[in-house]
């Protein structure tokens, strides 16, 4: 982890990225601007001067520890899109917007996706109310926080939006093909579990004196492993973080804090796990009389992708010489909340061994070229079916 790769959103690391995408932006025949979010937006102007335009993004920020592709390919992927447009001379009846969001991971504030909400206009100003773990607020970390909603965009004005994305699963390479047509991204769910005990002694407390939340804790998160298991579905679920306070090797914890992710294609059977769980955690609990705080954070949709832009993802495919391939993402996604704004279209590129949120994740940039003919290819037949 010492020296890892993390881009939380609104670091150092995050404008210094901002900073040379601008450039290639630039140098791309696009004109730049940030919007109220702190999303980095490059704009390639159409023949028709009111037409809606194709919004092209994914995410510029990291988990801890990261690889280099997840979200940045789909940026870059963008602005070379346009950089080989306008080396062509080329424009489409329509602009081409490329948006580096925020916050996609989620992995500053306790939240997720808040970028691309303020973009498509789901975002509640509540929801902006977050600080960071060091106690930085949102509002102290951007530059104007009265901005921040002024970042959505006028539904008539977005044509509709499109993703490249590592697979970050091993669909692709056992199928041995390069890319794919997505067709939707699962539902998510997240908590925030708060357990409470009795901060104490190590060496006086008799075993049968202690109400340890730690020790509860790893019961409830057995249980969580155990009830997505047992559902035998596309059910999965998560325990990413975890802390013990005070977190001293000679005291028996008094609070114990984790998060719980779940996940699946269909919410109802997202929604089933994520009950079962619950109420599982609050036997745990009481049998060991601890208190039990849950508070859920986080709730997206299932999101299908648009099926017109899925046929001409595969007529795309073909066209590039690839066969025809779609695929379901288990991962979440910028697109997932464009949805609300726009017709949705994803493209995905194989990584090696499905490695994703790892240092190890790693793509060929063989099909990387493959998935810029397949986006150009896209895009063109966009531009014929545009009807003005
Ligand atoms: C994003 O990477 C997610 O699926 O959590
Ligand atoms: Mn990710
Ligand atoms: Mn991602």
């Amino acid at each position: 982890m010492e020296g890892g790769l993390f881009r939380g959103y609104l670091t150092p690391a995050y404008a210094a990225s901002q900073e040379a995408l601008a450039g290639w932006m630039e140098s791309a025949g696009m004109t730049v601007r940030r919007d109220g979010a702190a999303n980095l937006i490059g704009r390639y102007e159409g023949r028709l001067a009111k037409a809606p335009a194709l919004v092209i993004g994914s995410h510029l920020d990291s988990v801890r520890d990261a690889g280099f592709y997840d979200g940045p390919l789909g940026v870059m992927l963008g602005i070379e899109a346009v950089a080989v447009l306008h080396e062509q001379g080329r424009r489409l009846p329509f602009p081409i917007e490329v948006y580096a969001f925020g916050d996609e991971e989620g992995s500053r504030f306790p939240a997720a996706m808040l970028t691309s909400r303020a973009v498509a206009g789901t975002l509640d100003a509540a929801a902006l109310d977050v600080a960071d773990a060091e106690g930085i607020t949102l509002a102290q970390a951007l530059p104007c926080m009265a901005d921040y909603l002024d970042a959505r965009r006028d539904p008539a004005a977005t044509l509709a939006y499109l993703e490249a994305h590592i697979e970050q699963g091993p669909v692709l390479e056992a199928d041995g093909l390069a890319v794919g047509t997505v067709t939707g991204i699962a539902a998510q769910l997240r908590y925030a579990v708060t357990v409470k005990g009795m901060a104490g002694h190590a060496g006086t407390t008799a075993m049968r004196l202690r109400r340890d939340p730690l020790a509860g804790a790893a019961a409830m998160i057995l249980a969580v492993e155990q009830l997505a298991c047992g559902d035998n579905s596309d059910v999965v679920a998560t325990v990413g973080t975890i802390e013990a306070l005070p977190g001293a090797v000679n005291v028996i914890p008094g609070e114990v804090r984790f998060t719980i992710d779940v996940r699946s294609g269909s919410e109802t059977r997202r929604n089933g796990v994520a009950e079962a769980i619950l109420a599982r955690l609050r036997e745990i609990a009481e049998a060991r009389a601890l208190e039990l705080d849950t508070a859920l954070i986080h709730d997206l949709a299932a999101s299908p992708c648009a099926p017109a832009l899925m046929d001409l993802m595969d007529e795309a495919l073909v066209a590039a010489g690839q066969p025809v391939r779609r695929l379901v993402s288990g991962a979440g996604h910028d697109a997932m909340v464009m949805a609300s704004l726009c017709p949705t279209a994803m493209l995905f590129i194989r990584c090696t061994g499905g490695v994703s949120h790892n240092p190890a994740e790693h793509v060929e940039p063989a099909d990387v070229e493959i998935a810029l003919q397949v986006m150009l290819g896209f895009i063109d037949r966009l531009g014929e079916n545009f009807a003005a």
